[in-house]
């Protein structure tokens, strides 16, 4: 059941701390704070690539993990959709291997996709919630993420054990390759360890992040801007914004507003700016400036020194906790869920059922 939640969604945004804590607990040592994944069908340190395929959230999850293995396990990565990857006919690299992620293991295109490799001779890694499914048989290795049973259609726990589970993959492919030492991993480590708790911190801002919601329900248009791993994490806001409350909305990375959506920009559109204090946050700021500059409502999500420097000028701040860059993109996931959420109340829709939307698309 719901338990005293009103939606499963809001059940299960609130379920993360401690399904965050099951999966970090079956990949990593706590004690040694050393991460353990099982026998990989490939050698990690052999890698040339990794592709990685999934829809939806889904793939917003690869698109964090394809910075993450980029950066931290220097591990070139390509990322698409499952439905162009399976038709575009894309060469693969002998020594690579493909990763496909899916909370259901179900889903139509990403089992094709899964097909189309195997058949050029890749090996599989799948990143699943649901192991015992399709994608699941048709794997050469799954790896679980602990999410147990996600009923609202708008994906949450699902999505944030994912990159849980992907952080510690690039962790594991840095030490395989020999680009990591211990000190560095035991302090990812640690942050990763931490999650849990700063979640729940985040979730205690509940009340403040509905008052916000309700302003951004009001809007015809939002706009989601983040650089570095806060892109895809803007790309998820306005994904899970649209798919529940039905209100138009897109995520850019914040450097592109200069090349066309700045024109969208006015007093009437908010614009959800996803800022941890890391080394792309000046960056972002003055991109921040630029939209307040021409009128735009900012609603700043950052921790104190980021909202420090701001001083007073969005429409409304969320202050997260400061963590480690590296988590940073799972931290603000939490507000972006809880804003969608309620913007979806305060409009009436159906949140757990939301229109046109399957929880499994198992057509094309
Ligand atoms: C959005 C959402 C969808 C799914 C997508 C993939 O909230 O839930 O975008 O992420 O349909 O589904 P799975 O992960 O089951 O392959």
């Amino acid at each position: 059941g719901k338990g005293n939640h009103r939606h499963f969604m809001m059940k299960e945004i609130a379920e993360q701390p401690t399904v965050i804590g099951d999966t970090l607990q079956a990949f990593m040592n706590p004690l040694e704070r050393r991460i353990q994944l099982p026998d990989l069908p490939v050698d990690l340190a052999g890698l040339s690539r990794l592709t990685i395929v999934a829809c939806g959230t889904a793939s917003l999850a690869g698109h964090v993990a394809k910075y993450w293995l980029e950066s931290v396990a220097r591990l070139p990565v390509e990322l698409d959709v499952a439905s162009e990857f399976r038709y575009r006919q894309a060469p693969m690299d002998p020594d690579g291997a493909l990763m496909v992620i899916s909370q259901s293991g179900e889903t139509a295109d990403t089992l094709a996709a899964l097909r189309y490799a195997k058949s050029l001779g890749q090996k599989v890694l799948a990143v699943l919630n649901v192991p015992e499914s399709t994608i699941g048989r048709e794997s050469d290795v799954v790896l679980h993420t602990l999410a147990g049973p996600e009923i609202g259609v708008a994906s949450t726990k699902a999505f944030t054990t994912q990159l849980v589970l992907l952080a510690c993959f690039a962790i594991a492919v840095a030490r395989a390759r020999g680009v990591i030492d211990a000190a560095r991993e035991a302090e990812l480590s640690s942050a990763l360890t931490e999650l849990p708790a700063r979640i729940a911190e985040v979730l205690n801002h509940d009340v403040h992040i509905r008052e916000i919601a309700l302003k951004v329900a009001e809007a015809r248009d939002v706009l989601f801007l983040g650089r570095g791993t806060s892109y895809p994490i803007a790309l998820e806001g306005a994904l899970k914004l649209k798919e529940i409350s039905y209100i138009h909305a897109e995520g850019y990375a914040a450097g592109e507003m200069k090349h066309g959506p700045i024109a969208l920009i006015d007093e009437n559109v908010p614009v959800i700016v996803v800022a941890p204090s890391d080394e792309l946050f000046d960056k972002t700021f003055s991109n921040l400036q630029e939209v307040m500059a021409r009128g735009g409502r900012v609603v700043f999500l950052s921790d104190a020194d980021g909202i420090r420097k701001l001083g007073g000028q969005a429409m409304a701040a969320v202050e997260l906790p400061r963590v480690d860059p590296f988590v940073a993109p799972i931290l603000y996931t939490i507000p972006v869920q809880l804003l969608a959420y309620h913007a979806a109340v305060a409009k009436g829709t159906d949140v757990d059922q939301p229109r046109n939307l399957a929880k499994s698309v198992t057509v094309e």
